[in-house]
């Protein structure tokens, strides 16, 4: 590692709580930098990273079965902090001799925190502020040098200290939104006793994973599916700065792209960044697959498998010895990140988009975004000088335009679909809605209605147009848009695009509806 930031840095051990990223992006919202390592990582490994902090994760065990993942005594010896939270608390007070016992009642939600001795954990915390819970056990007996520092209703022990060995637990959760104080918390964890600097910036992010992918990749070739998405496009440019011209990119025009879509994708990562872009046009081969296919699974399952078969026919034209390759997975693509009964080795999802590519083509996988929430994202695009039309862009799904056009897939319906479409993002934009909300499209029904245009009967298609707020596309709100601006796509839609007389809004929320139509 070359960069001096990260000398000095704090280590997550993660015990596999599904919060352990949600305490890294906390920290790094602090100014701080941080590495997650699985609670395996052996205790050389430990004093040789040099940390200023340990934080020890939740995480699903409880210390009391058989298995549960320990770890060695000799961590609370290194004279480094440590901040154990929730399983990381009851591991230590286990390890050091106290006692954890099974609580009668599972604590889950929130709670009420009573400070009830001086901590510098808790310098400028509120009393009585809220803390998130998730727990089974509870502390019986705390280890020697040890004292109790927070309760709550439930819980008479919610945090305990060894200041002079600078130790901390806390049962609750301080990563986590729920916990109002949580941030003021971790930070005096990070300042006030571990002795951290804000000096760590998203620039420092791209120094440390370029020097990551080289150490991954070697002298090794890495092709990658660009899609022309935020997280391909960020994972692409990133990879390139790392190892250049050792990387390709296959851009694949599956014919359901939308306006513009593939000019936009070449002058920016071809013209401007000088990235190896390979463009596949396809779009005739996936509209004859797609041709009188309505069911939208079929549709999904289309396009993946034809997607995957285009790629590798490409990547073996191009005859070089590709060896990577490399993905925009985000840290919210990932399910679990460790799994304790196989061993705390990463479990991935395969990107939607490209899934089963790695494993056909027996390519190792190389995910820079890993760590990185969506807008953490989005400011490494910016730093690296991607336009804001990429790095802002809302989330667009794999199959494209084909789940969009409802019913069955033809150019024709597609043209009348991506006119309407450009008109509602441009409007959108215009507006200074588009970036307000999680997605805003159009959606093209099989259906006709009657309308009538100057004196004459028309009997044309209908246009849907869909626009939400959601945090992470799980659960998603309808956008509640100015009417004038909803009456100014409309019009905009039914004067310019040829073909449609109607023009309706989605006000459903997800659940129960989905974003996608089909
Ligand atoms: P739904 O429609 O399930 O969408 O509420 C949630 C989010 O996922 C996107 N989406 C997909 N993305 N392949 C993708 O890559 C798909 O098959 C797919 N289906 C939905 C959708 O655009 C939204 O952001």
């Amino acid at each position: 590692m070359t960069d001096t930031l990260h000398e000095k840095k704090i280590l997550i051990l993660d015990y596999g709580s599904q919060y352990t990223q949600n305490i890294a992006r906390k920290i790094r919202e602090c100014e701080v930098f941080c590495e997650i390592h699985p609670c395996t990582m052996p205790l050389d490994d430990v004093i040789r990273f040099n940390a200023k902090g340990i934080i020890l994760s939740g995480g699903p065990a409880s210390v009391l079965d058989e298995g549960s993942p320990l770890c060695d005594h000799r961590l609370f010896e290194l004279k480094i902090p440590v901040l154990g939270i929730c399983y990381g608390m009851q591991l230590m007070t286990y390890i050091m001799n106290g006692k954890i016992e099974s609580a009668e009642h599972r604590e889950y939600g929130r709670a009420e925190l009573m400070i009830s001795d001086f901590s510098h954990l808790f310098e400028g915390v509120r009393n009585k502020s809220t803390v998130w819970m998730s727990h089974g056990d509870k502390i019986a007996k705390l280890p020697a040098g040890f004292k109790t520092t927070a309760f709550t209703g439930n819980s008479p022990i919610a945090a305990i200290e060894n200041p002079i060995a600078r130790i901390y637990g806390l049962q609750f959760h301080p990563e986590v939104v729920h916990t109002a104080e949580g941030k003021t918390i971790l930070e005096n964890f990070l300042f006030k006793i571990c002795g951290c600097l804000r000096n760590w910036k998203i620039g420092s992010l791209v120094t440390y994973s370029i020097d990551r992918i080289r150490e991954t990749v070697g002298e090794g070739k890495v092709l990658c599916a660009m899609s022309g998405g935020v997280d391909s496009s960020v994972a692409a440019v990133l990879v390139h700065k790392a190892i250049g011209d050792k990387l390709t990119c296959i851009f694949i025009d599956n014919g359901v792209l939308r306006f513009g879509e593939r000019d936009k994708v070449e002058r920016t990562f071809r013209d401007n960044f000088h990235i190896n872009l390979d463009v596949v046009d396809a779009s005739k081969l996936f509209l004859e697959r797609l041709d009188g296919i309505t069911d939208p699974e079929r549709k999904r399952k289309i396009i993946g498998n034809t997607f995957i078969e285009v790629f590798e026919e490409e990547a073996n034209r191009l005859g070089e010895d590709f060896t990577f390759l490399a993905q925009g997975t985000l840290y919210p693509d990932v399910i679990e990140s460790v799994s304790f009964k196989g061993g705390p080795s990463a479990v991935i999802k395969s990107h939607h988009n490209v899934g089963g590519l790695p494993e056909k083509m027996r390519l190792h996988l190389v995910e820079p975004l890993r760590e990185l929430f969506k807008d953490e994202v989005r400011a490494l695009g910016r730093e690296m000088g991607i336009p804001e039309e990429i790095v802002g862009r809302q989330p667009f799904p794999g199959p494209g335009l084909a789940i969009r056009v409802l019913g069955e897939v033809t150019e024709e319906r597609l043209e009348i679909l991506r006119a309407a479409d450009k008109i509602i993002l441009e409007e959108m934009k215009a507006g200074g809605q588009y970036n307000k909300v999680w997605q805003s499209f159009a959606v093209l029904l099989p259906i006709k209605t009657v309308g009538v245009m100057g004196d004459a009967r028309t009997y044309e298609n209908v246009i849907g147009m869909r626009a939400v707020t959601s945090t992470d596309g799980m659960t998603a709100d309808w956008a509640h848009l100015p009417y004038d601006l909803l009456g100014h796509i409309s019009n905009r839609i039914i004067n310019e695009v040829k073909g449609v007389n109607r023009v309706v809004y989605d006000i459903s929320s997800k659940p129960p509806s989905t974003i996608e139509w089909e």
